[in-house]
């Protein structure tokens, strides 16, 4: 159960991930661009999971047709704009929504820095309007590979100051943190924090990578550093977030069921570990879903759910002072 005596977040909420089936109709429409349905019902199988996807690679498509209808920077805005009114919505005090600028502007060759002013811009009218505080994480698509993640940096770059934190994400498999070792220096040199998605395709060496190499001070996922008992005492000591989303994992085939799932474990341990979203509209869930009805389900007892609530608010990329003001 959601505490509402606390402040409820969510730390890893993609935005290019969350796009409403019917926001990819009407942008369909109105850039003229062919999509596998012309309706909710018929269009929702191909950009909502339906049945658990064999890995994460394939999850990841069912992100595109979202992206595919970004045809202009006023798109990227309406969706930037519309994730601000679903963590309204939900009851969101504060949400941390991510985006990769390459990823966004690739169908349709949208300038690189225009998306970035544009998200910014969206989510800031979304936050005058709903009184949502919310703070944006850049991505590197790690996919893409270094030279196109070091133009998505470029891009963030120029407007660092309304960025607050930089993430690795997409292929973890196929793209180790460690190719992108320089990236994280220039992002920490301006002083943004570091979140790297770790542990969810690849073993626990891809979350001591993300620490040691890359500057995480919050790991995307990290199911895998139950493999490695000496991670997990690091991980409690010295306070590195789990960013965990129960039904991503599942449909990603990270986890085999949600009673398997190991943020229960990481509680147990004493690691900082928070509870989020990742994908909702793709996933299908919301931020309540994930509290009521999936962290039950993954073994949490009231006390837990609770605590990772709290977690949610200490491991915020925020000031004490600015954590005091949303409690
Ligand atoms: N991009 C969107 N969702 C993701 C996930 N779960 N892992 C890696 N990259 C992503
Ligand atoms: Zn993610």
């Amino acid at each position: 159960m959601i505490d509402n005596t606390l402040p409820l977040t969510d730390l890893h909420r993609h935005l290019d991930g969350n796009i409403r089936a019917r926001t990819i109709l009407e942008l369909g429409q109105q850039y003229n661009i062919a999509l596998p349905g012309n309706t909710p019902e018929t269009l929702l199988p191909h950009v909502q999971v339906t049945s658990n996807e064999p890995d994460l690679v394939s999850f990841l498509t069912k992100l595109d047709w979202g992206v595919k209808v970004l045809a202009s920077l006023e798109a990227c805005r309406r969706v930037a704009f519309e994730n601000v009114e679903d963590a309204a919505r939900q009851g969101l005090h504060y949400v941390e929504l991510r985006f990769s600028p390459g990823y966004m502007a690739m169908n349709h060759n949208l300038p690189l820095a225009g998306v970035v002013e544009a998200v910014i811009d969206g989510v800031c009218a979304g936050c005058r309007q709903y009184g949502v505080q919310a703070q944006l994480i850049g991505i590197m698509s790690r996919t893409f590979g270094e030279a196109a993640c070091q133009a998505e940096l470029n891009a963030l770059l120029t407007r660092r100051e309304n960025i607050i934190a930089l993430d690795l994400a997409g292929d973890e498999r196929g793209f180790p943190g460690e190719l992108f070792r320089d990236h994280f220096r220039t992002a920490r040199d301006a002083g943004w924090h570091i979140t790297v998605h770790a542990g969810e395709a690849a073993g626990p060496e891809s979350i001591w990578q993300a620490i040691r190499q890359l500057g995480a001070e919050r790991i995307g996922h990290g199911v895998r550093a139950t493999d490695d008992p000496a991670l997990m005492d690091y991980l409690a000591r010295e306070k590195i977030g789990i960013e965990s989303c129960l039904t991503s994992n599942i449909q990603t085939s990270t986890v085999a069921g949600l009673h398997q799932h190991p943020l229960r474990t990481f509680l147990d341990h004493g690691v900082p570990a928070t509870l989020n979203s990742d994908d909702p509209a793709v996933q299908g869930v919301d931020i309540i879903h994930e509290y009521q009805v999936a962290a039950p389900q993954a073994g949490l007892s009231p006390a837990h759910i609770r605590q990772a609530q709290i977690n949610g608010l200490e491991m915020a990329f925020l000031t004490p002072a600015e954590k005091q003001a949303i409690r």
